[in-house]
């Protein structure tokens, strides 16, 4: 059975009791904090920014797994690359030179990963992949949550996990959007290995965030 990290999108956190929701992500062994950084060009919103990972990397051990969905790409890695054991994803859609841009997230001690928009076929990043250590699925249009799998991204994990296992490349598949107890079957059986939870799951109103994130967990195969 796979080990099936679970990443909480900040995005959608109760931004006003985000120390306890953290507090009960470390006791639960969660992974990765799942944060979408948006510049209102690249994508039509604006969210979070490196105040805000600063705060979180201060008060939670926990790795920061930054979704940069911004432009340009390469000036702001080295703010975000400065909070330990941090993961940066970059859309490649965004930059002219994206090999350049995973050497500066490398050279700055992040770890380095693309996330693709939906519309971006796999074949377009088949030179990245064996500079990066995941690749993000975006299974909505980037921008905001609440959104609903696109068809066909499904299709897309699977295709993106097969084709990485057959390269031999030790890449995770990270699924972001829409990731509701419907969608995670679905995502794992195509071979997710990184969910980024959020208003579909993980804060599903109808029960608690610990509920929930049991929930998560047996249906990713853990205790
Ligand atoms: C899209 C965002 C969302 C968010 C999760 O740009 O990245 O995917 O993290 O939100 P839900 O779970 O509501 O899709
Ligand atoms: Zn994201």
């Amino acid at each position: 059975m796979k080990n099936i990290k679970i990443a909480p999108s900040m995005l959608c956190a109760d931004f006003i009791h985000l120390g306890r929701d953290l507090d009960i992500f470390a006791e639960r062994g969660i992974e990765y904090l799942h944060i979408d950084i948006m510049d209102g060009h690249y994508v039509p919103n604006f969210t979070l920014g490196p105040d805000y990972c600063r705060a979180l990397s201060a008060y939670s051990s926990i790795p920061l797994d930054v979704h940069l969905m911004i432009e340009p790409v390469d000036f702001f890695i080295p703010r975000f690359a400065a909070f330990p054991d941090t993961l940066i994803t970059f859309h490649p859609e965004a930059v002219y030179h994206p090999l350049r841009s995973l050497q500066l997230i490398r050279d700055q001690g992040a770890r380095a990963g693309i996330a693709i928009d939906p519309a971006t076929p796999l074949g377009t990043v088949r030179h990245l992949l064996p500079y990066i250590e995941v690749l993000c699925i975006m299974t909505v249009n980037p921008g905001y949550s609440g959104q609903a799998l696109i068809p066909g991204m499904i299709d897309k994990i699977r295709e993106a996990s097969a084709y990485c296992r057959e390269s031999g490349y030790d890449i995770l598949i990270e699924a972001d959007g829409n990731v509701s107890w419907e969608n995670i079957p679905l995502m794992l059986e195509a071979g997710a290995d990184i969910l980024v939870a959020g208003t579909s799951s993980l804060y599903d109103k109808k029960m608690t965030l610990e509920e929930n994130i049991t929930r998560l967990r047996t249906m990713c195969g853990h205790a």
